[in-house]
């Protein structure tokens, strides 16, 4: 939620943190803003809507200015307005703030504030700036510190004063924060995708850490001013990967990139002649592998979806009791967990607040906690003591797609490697990895199906709700359908186990309530089959996902879309592949700004 950019060195900034802040648009589009420091004027420019809106407010505005922040909002507190976007300005319009995260206790602060600063935003965020000016008497670090002091909540923070025009101040707590190493030159951000194109050398700053940033070096202090001596990580992704490749959406070539970055994902961790995986960094020998007698998956959303898939494998697999939390309830409901727990955060950006949140609460009581997590150096990658990089590369999407069949891959190949330690043996593990390497060949056939998915969703877009219908792994793949179609195209849908469906739901169902099975091969088919009988009993129309080769389909679907033959626990990881494709097509059908949904961002870093 909201991204901060900011550039300190030699070049022009403005072009710079412009295109800084389109790669974070991602994290928030609500309004954005900048903030120049130039000779001894600190220069503003806001804007409600778009980076472009912004962009298009600043165009022919020349600034020879090498040092400013940015921002872009996702709006929590006070409505989207020009006033409320970020940098905000103390009294004086010498302290210019761009904040990510939550001040709690701000209304508290406020009413101190307000006898003596004329406060113009509704925001909680601005209580930061007029605790700076307070607390400044020449050292902008620790006047950032000692304001800092006063507040409870979370934040990523950047922070210019007029009169140093060669300091940015940058902290974090709970919001995340990357320093870029440049050559006599810094790049800031919320997250290391829009300094690709300059470095690959970053720093990410930790909790209750206060960094000054000149043009010649970083220096780290704690909130109680202690030295730290942080490390310099090497960023894999190139910028070439952040970008669009003809695509005409990031969702599109995100769903196109799976393929390749599902071999990403397997490369390395197949070992064909033991039957296993060896995904090292769960950093736990075979023996305490042995020792663990229960498996918690903690997630939200999309990541949710990808753990309950790893549920069934590892209990067809492994046989331990496996549970899926989602997060935001995870740490409110006292869960049952101790040191024989293993307890896995399952996380794309890695930077999911409720996700963290439980991970914290899961290590307070003991448990083993590792991360299966997108983003290099994120900070559930750091607060984890172990665990998998599922290298999807970058996602800018909001709607998740390449992030979670790399999810499910990663999941798989642990219930493997933890399989092969109890009950499975090396043939069995044998052919189901043979057959996961051939899943990126199988993911691209279901992908030659996109022209027929765009002319049935030609055909569909006008309905107003939806029901998506999957039975065992096919569940939660029907889930994450049903979350795809929602997110991005604002139709109603929402998923049902096949057999649960005569429960209640079917109650909605006739001529106008479509709905899409997962209908493929497996040992539940005919099952599914008298399901989609029973749907087609009320009059609703049915979209199939089939197996190819299938002819018995055509007697109960209207329309099928074909998918490859694979082993049935893998087949998750083709199913998807449809479901994703059909939203994406619906939301075109419907004009909506697919990249972009409405209320949604992709990184979610508040509670
Ligand atoms: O970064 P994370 O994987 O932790 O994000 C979790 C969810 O916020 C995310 O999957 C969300 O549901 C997406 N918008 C789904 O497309």
């Amino acid at each position: 939620m909201c991204g901060i950019v900011g550039y300190i060195g030699n070049k022009q900034a403005l072009p710079i943190l412009l295109q800084g802040l389109r790669r974070l648009e991602y994290r928030g589009y609500d309004s954005a803003g900048v903030a120049l420091v130039e000779g001894n004027q600190l220069r503003r420019e806001r804007s409600v809507g778009r980076i472009e809106e912004l962009a298009a407010k600043l165009k022919g505005t020349e600034s020879a200015s090498t040092l400013g922040i940015a921002h872009t909002r996702w709006a929590t507190h006070g409505g989207v307005t020009e006033e409320n976007a970020h940098p905000h300005f103390d009294c004086k319009e010498v302290i210019a703030v761009a904040h990510n995260g939550i001040i709690e206790n701000y209304k508290e602060i406020r009413s101190t504030l307000v006898p003596k600063h004329t406060l113009r935003s509704q925001t909680d965020s601005e209580i930061l700036t007029h605790l700076i000016e307070e607390h400044y008497h020449g050292n902008l670090r620790k006047a950032v510190a000692a304001a800092l002091a006063h507040v409870r909540g979370t934040y990523g923070l950047a922070v210019v004063h007029r009169d140093q025009p060669d300091l940015i101040i940058v902290a974090r707590m709970g919001s995340p924060l990357v320093i870029g190493m440049g050559d006599a030159e810094y790049y800031i951000a919320s997250d290391p995708s829009p300094m690709l194109a300059h470095t690959k050398r970053v720093t990410f700053l930790d909790d209750g850490e206060i960094a000054e940033v000149t043009r010649s070096g970083v220096h780290t202090v704690t909130l109680m001013d202690e030295d730290v001596n942080k490390c310099i990580s090497e960023i894999e992704w190139d910028d070439a990967t952040a970008q669009k490749q003809g695509y005409e959406h990031f969702m599109l070539k995100e769903i196109f990139d799976q393929p390749a970055v599902l071999k990403d994902a397997i490369r390395g961790r197949i070992d064909l002649e033991e039957g296993t995986a060896h995904l090292g960094g769960i950093n736990l020998t075979d023996d305490q592998m042995r020792s663990i007698d229960r498996i918690v998956l903690i997630a939200c959303g999309t990541a949710s979806y990808a753990a309950m898939i790893g549920k069934y494998a590892f209990e067809r697999l492994v046989d331990i009791p496996v549970e899926v939390d989602v997060a935001s309830e995870f740490r409110y409901r006292d869960p049952v967990i101790n040191e024989r727990t293993l307890v896995f955060a399952i996380s794309q950006s890695g930077e999911t607040l409720d996700t963290l949140a439980a991970i914290r609460e899961a290590r307070r009581k003991g448990a083993i906690v590792r991360g299966i997590v997108n983003v290099v150096g994120s900070t559930i990658a750091r607060e984890t003591e172990g665990g998998t990089y599922i290298h999807a590369g970058p996602e800018l999407a909001v709607a998740s797609t390449k992030a979670f069949t790399n999810m499910v891959a990663v999941l798989l190949l642990y219930a493997v490697q933890f399989g092969r330690l109890k009950r499975v043996t090396p043939t069995t593990g044998r052919r189901i990895l043979t057959e996961m390497l051939e899943i990126p060949k199988k993911i691209s056939i279901a992908l030659e199906q996109n022209d027929a998915i765009r002319q049935i969703a030609q055909q569909y877009s006008n309905y107003s709700n939806y029901l998506f219908l999957g039975r065992g792994m096919n569940y939660p793949v029907a889930m994450e359908g049903a979350l795809k179609l929602k997110e991005i195209s604002y139709i109603h849908s929402e998923a049902y186990p096949g057999g649960e469906m005569k429960h209640g739901p079917i109650a909605l169902l006739s001529s106008t309530f479509p709905v899409v099975a997962i209908h493929t091969k497996n040992a539940l088919y005919d099952k599914m089959e008298s399901n989609i009988e029973e749907v087609r009993a009320r009059g609703a129309k049915v979209i199939a996902i089939a197996t190819q080769g299938d002819d018995r389909v055509h007697e109960i679907a209207d329309e099928v879309i074909w998918v490859p033959a694979t082993e049935a626990i893998l087949e998750p990881l083709v199913n998807t592949i449809p479901l994703q494709l059909f939203a994406y097509h619906m939301a075109i059908q419907l004009g909506r700004d697919v990249d972009r949904p409405r209320n949604l961002a992709k990184s979610v870093t508040v509670e």
